[in-house]
């Protein structure tokens, strides 16, 4: 963000502008306190401040101008639906830069940001994603296949694993070999890294982003991640010189794509995008899958009503699978409750906006907050319980449900997430019954950007089914 951009937001704050609108409240804590806060207690901070200011509420984190920290879903409407030339995104989400460079889509804006985003979207999306559906079912069904009676494992990394695997064979094509092999151990490492709230602030703290040495924090993610980049440039390196125009998959697709002057991405640009899939494409679907592991085994009552729908279901009847309607409640309650991400993009304004009542200013954040939508009791009572039916019941709007955020940036992976998600729990519940090790709630920490169960969900295996 430029100074005067900054600054401009500065003093519409200080003057509460002139224009008629009014520029949100919210607390006057110092900035690093409310980073800090919200590091590690984000629950309470967004519930606590909402009670207070209201569902559109001014926030100031350390590195950021003011934040407009939004869950009011008509102004939400507003901000989506508005010309998306008059904000930017990318510019917001250089956190995301150590991890997915410069030449990544979830750091572009404008032209070269859609031009990206209608190359990538494809893949994910109709006929060429449900390609992907017997490779889903048969990635599980192995991962699976050495669980016996009595064994406990770890929901997180068993998703991990089989979602870690979907998305590089997507993108590649293969997932075996070592360098694949090596890439897959390499990725979780690095993404481990930051699996706390505590190792997460090194991303928000850009003053801890020091390279001490192998045993320091962000020494040992960015060795990872020289280690992961000679792997890519090594398989980028090998398929320029190999040139095969069969390939179908995603890391071909971008290799033969040109711009308006005829020129194909450099291997940097490459790398990004790489870099960007598999970071997007994974970590997401696997947090949600734990937890949707967690739910249905944390009620008798959803695991039976589920069991009971997938009765008779041929677990290769991908579009049947993907039309039940209880388990896309499930899916979607999942993914309401405690969504692995709890704020979209932030929109940065780059010109002043009205917005309801609201005057902001160009240079103004505007962070649509999901979480605070999702746990809104006007749109969904008894917000903090499990309750699947609410979807079965009512249609909720594009502003009200919004795990995969709106807009120019919905998130592109969202029809495929959907679809392994789905493919992977009937492969799972079809063969095998599960239970919860222990019956201990579990709370969601942040992981990174992203928010996981702050404690393993820990699952045994009950019998074959
Ligand atoms: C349950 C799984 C997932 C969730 C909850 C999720 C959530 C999100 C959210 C909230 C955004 C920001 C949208 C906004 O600001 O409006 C996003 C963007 C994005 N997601 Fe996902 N995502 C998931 C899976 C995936 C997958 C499987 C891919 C792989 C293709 C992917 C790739 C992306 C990309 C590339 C963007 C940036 C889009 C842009 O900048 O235009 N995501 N996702």
């Amino acid at each position: 963000m430029k100074d005067g951009v900054l600054n401009m937001v500065v003093i519409a704050e200080e003057s509460q502008n002139n224009t008629g609108g009014k520029f949100p409240d919210g607390p006057n804590t110092p900035r690093f306190i409310q980073t800090i806060q919200g590091i590690f207690q984000p629950r309470k901070y967004l519930e606590e401040r909402v009670l207070k200011y209201g569902d559109i509420y001014r926030a100031k984190f350390s590195g950021f101008p003011a934040q407009v920290v939004v869950s009011n879903p008509q102004a939400i409407q507003e901000l989506f639906t508005a010309d998306s030339k008059l904000f930017e995104s990318g510019s917001g989400n250089t956190i995301l830069q150590p991890l997915v460079g410069d030449s990544s889509l979830l750091l572009m804006d404008g032209e070269r940001h859609l031009h990206q985003r209608r190359l990538l979207m494809p893949p994910f999306h109709g006929e060429r994603m449900r390609t992907y559906g017997d490779l889903i079912c048969n990635l599980t069904t192995e991962t699976i296949s050495n669980w016996e009676i009595g064994k406990t494992f770890s929901a997180r990394a068993v998703m991990q694993e089989i979602s870690l695997r979907v998305i590089l064979r997507a993108v590649f094509g293969v997932d075996e070999g070592e360098r694949f092999e090596k890439l897959r151990v390499l990725f979780k490492e690095m993404l481990d890294s930051f699996n706390s709230p505590l190792t997460s602030s090194v991303l928000f703290i850009k003053a801890l982003q020091r390279d001490w040495g192998p045993w320091s924090l962000w020494g040992r993610f960015l060795r990872k991640r020289q280690q992961i980049d000679e792997l890519l440039y090594g398989e980028i390196r090998e398929r320029r010189s190999e040139n095969n125009v069969e390939r179908q998959d995603i890391m071909s697709l971008l290799m033969s794509a040109r711009d308006e002057e005829g020129q194909g991405m450099t291997d940097v640009e490459l790398r990004d995008e790489l870099m960007t899939l598999l970071f997007a494409g994974h970590e997401t679907t696997a947090t949600t899958l734990a937890w949707a592991l967690y739910w249905i085994h944390h009620s008798p009552e959803v695991r039976e009503k589920l069991l009971k729908e997938l009765e008779g279901i041929k677990t290769r009847d991908f579009t049947e699978i993907s039309r039940l309607p209880y388990l896309n409640a499930v899916c979607s309650e999942t993914l309401r409750i405690y969504p692995v991400a709890w704020f979209t993009f932030a929109r940065t304004l780059k010109v002043p906006m009205r917005i309801l009542d609201y005057e902001f200013p160009a240079g103004t954040m505007l962070s649509p907050c999901i979480y605070l939508i999702h746990h809104r009791p006007d749109i969904y009572p008894e917000p903090n319980s499990f309750k699947p039916e609410r979807f079965l019941e009512r249609q909720f709007s594009a502003y009200e449900f919004l795990p995969f955020g709106g807009g120019n940036r919905r998130c592109i992976g969202m029809a495929f997430a959907l679809f392994e998600m789905k493919l992977v729990l009937v492969n799972i519940l079809s063969q095998y019954t599960l239970a919860l090790a222990n019956k201990r709630p579990i709370q969601p920490a942040r992981r990174g950007i992203t928010f996981a169960p702050a404690t393993d969900v820990r699952m045994v295996v009950k019998g074959k089914r």
